[in-house]
């Protein structure tokens, strides 16, 4: 590996993008040489091409008759500032002319200045005092006007008006054309590049894993960018990357074409570019066919990184020009580029929100479990008897065919539906013995006190019947609200089942937990009474699953799905 920083250091500021420049037409150069040509097409002699601010003379045709211009220089001036053709001095058979050709191209202010014949000359004498007055050889002068032919003055200089307005218009045509065919390129590279993007943020839902975005981000590229292959490159101490797209033990690369080098090789080569790497690179043929380059596979590479805020993640690399319209020198250039940073940049900032999503969910669950242990804490006699509750009532649920998002409710209100007893006296809640009626009353103000403990956190709002409801009873004789039947929500008649079951199940210090056949006595005796009947049928439909999910170890309880909780 010979990789140099400074072979690297051409990124997209110092790119050679020429070859991406011919994909596209540029004007023709030297547009008043082409102007010089066709008025001398036009004319049939050649005409001297004449730098008017300097004097100097630009161009004259090898073997031109070339008068004496300069002594004149601040009369063509003059024309040039008029901009039309016309007569700078006539002495009989010969006029000189002057042709302005500014706004040709940029560049110094041009014009073509010639002799034109304007009588036909018998012999050399005729000829000899114009020429002399010009400054050219009489004899060379009359040669001359043996091979041209002579002009009216006034349609001399009307064919070269028209003639260098032909030229004009055509200039500006080509530039015409060449910023259509400009305007079609970006329109279709933003199109492509929107297109993608489009598909991309429809990808962008946190709750999907890296490696499913990534793999998608690295098909689309394939699709837009004219690559042999699309590799997206993990770094090796990015944490959690590599093995959240590849596995532990995985490959660091993912790609989407002809693979062109050793596995890992890519790896290797962006690690050791080092802080170059941190930037959108682009090597082409220059680079690539440099005795010091060592992937003689690798012709075009187009790279930019991936970062998670500062972190560098890995990178996105397009390998391999594949050609455009049968060509197949294409290289890598701006266009490419931009695609590749528009897709890193979605993948980073993907990335930092699940990892921030993550962490957000973590929390939630570690709050609900603390929440959950403090209210065991509070009453050690029921140790277990949220836990239980929520396994209980989600197995109910189940069998009355409730959907996932139910499900989850009901688990979250089964772990805290007696938090109010947060706000009950410890002497009552850890009397070892009956209550009194007063006492009763003071414990049955839980439900209310766990309800305005939960209500104000946006996230738990679905729980709240079930912590406000699960001691009412379907003929209205429970507590806080006194509601019948099915005014009582549905969740909450759930779990006021899985509560009584837990709670009639489960040993206290004054007395034995009931054995199972009393107990199913019980629950079924207060079918239609206590509890609704349907849940009662429920529960004895899967009974032994109950009975399993209630003795379980409660040690790795069931995980909370933090997705339903926070938006
Ligand atoms: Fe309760
Ligand atoms: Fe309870």
């Amino acid at each position: 590996m010979n990789l140099t920083l400074p072979e690297l250091e051409t990124s997209i500021d110092g790119a050679d993008f020429s070859a991406a420049a011919t994909l596209r037409p540029r004007p023709e150069p030297g547009l008043s040489r082409a102007a010089l040509r066709a008025l001398e097409a036009a004319f049939n002699q050649p005409f001297l091409l004449v730098d008017v601010e300097c004097g100097d003379l630009n161009y004259a045709a090898p073997h031109g008759l070339v008068c004496d211009f300069y002594s004149r220089l601040a009369v063509i001036q003059e024309v040039a500032s008029r901009g039309v053709p016309e007569v700078i001095e006539e002495e009989s058979p010969l006029s000189m002319i002057a042709v302005p050709l500014r706004q040709l191209e940029q560049g110094p202010t041009l014009a073509a200045v010639g002799l034109i014949l304007t009588t036909s000359v018998a012999n050399e004498a005729e000829i000899a005092s114009a020429a002399r007055l010009f400054g050219i050889d009489a004899r060379r002068a009359f040669e001359w006007s043996q091979r041209n032919e002579a002009w009216n003055p006034r349609v001399a200089l009307h064919l070269a008006e028209s003639t260098v307005e032909n030229i004009r218009q055509r200039t500006k045509l080509a530039h015409l054309e060449h910023e259509i065919t400009e305007a079609v390129g970006h329109a279709r590279d933003s199109c492509v590049e929107l297109g993608l993007l489009h598909r991309l943020a429809r990808g962008l839902d946190v709750s999907q894993g890296p490696d499913d975005l990534w793999r998608s981000a690295v098909a689309w590229l394939a699709e837009a960018v004219p690559a042999q292959c699309i590799v997206a490159v993990a770094r090796r101490d990015a944490e959690g990357i590599q093995s959240a797209l590849f596995g532990d033990n995985g490959p660091a690369e993912l790609y989407f074409g002809e693979y062109p080098v050793e596995p890992r090789a890519l790896c290797d080569m962006m690690e050791r570019v080092g802080a170059a790497a941190r930037r959108s690179l682009v090597m082409n043929r220059a680079h690539t066919s440099a005795p010091t380059w060592d992937f003689p596979t690798i012709r075009e590479l187009a790279s930019v990184p991936v970062l998670q805020g500062t972190r560098l993640e890995g990178w996105l690399l397009a390998i391999n020009h594949a050609g455009a319209d049968g060509d197949e020198f294409c290289e890598f250039g701006t266009a490419e580029i931009r695609l590749l940073e528009s897709v890193s940049t979605i993948l980073g900032v993907h990335r930092h929100n699940t990892h921030l999503f993550a962490r957000q969910g973590d929390l939630f669950a570690a709050s609900v479990r603390a929440l959950t242990s403090a209210i065991d804490a509070k009453d050690p006699y029921t140790h277990g008897h949220s836990e239980r509750v929520a396994r209980v009532a989600v197995c109910i649920a189940q069998e009355l065919d409730l959907d996932k998002e139910l499900l989850d409710t009901i688990y979250l209100g089964g772990l805290l539906h007696d938090i109010g007893k947060i706000g009950i006296d410890d002497n009552i809640l850890k009397k070892a013995g009956p209550l009194t009626p007063e006492e009763h009353d003071h414990i049955k103000r839980h439900p209310q006190l766990g309800y305005d403990i939960l209500r104000g956190v946006t996230q738990l709002q679905k729980i709240l019947p079930i912590v406000l409801h699960h001691h009412e009873s379907w003929d209205g004789s429970g507590y806080p609200h006194g509601l019948k039947a099915e005014a009582t929500p549905l969740v909450a008649r759930i779990a006021a089942v899985a509560d009584a079951f837990d709670a009639m199940s489960s040993d206290r210090p004054y007395r034995r937990g009931m054995a199972d056949e009393q107990l199913d006595e019980v629950i079924r005796a207060g079918a239609g009474r206590q509890w609704d009947p349907n849940v009662v049928d429920a529960f004895f439909a899967c009974r032994d699953q109950i009975r399993r999910a209630a003795h379980d170890q409660l040690i790795g309880a069931v995980p909370i799905d933090p997705l339903r909780w926070i938006d």
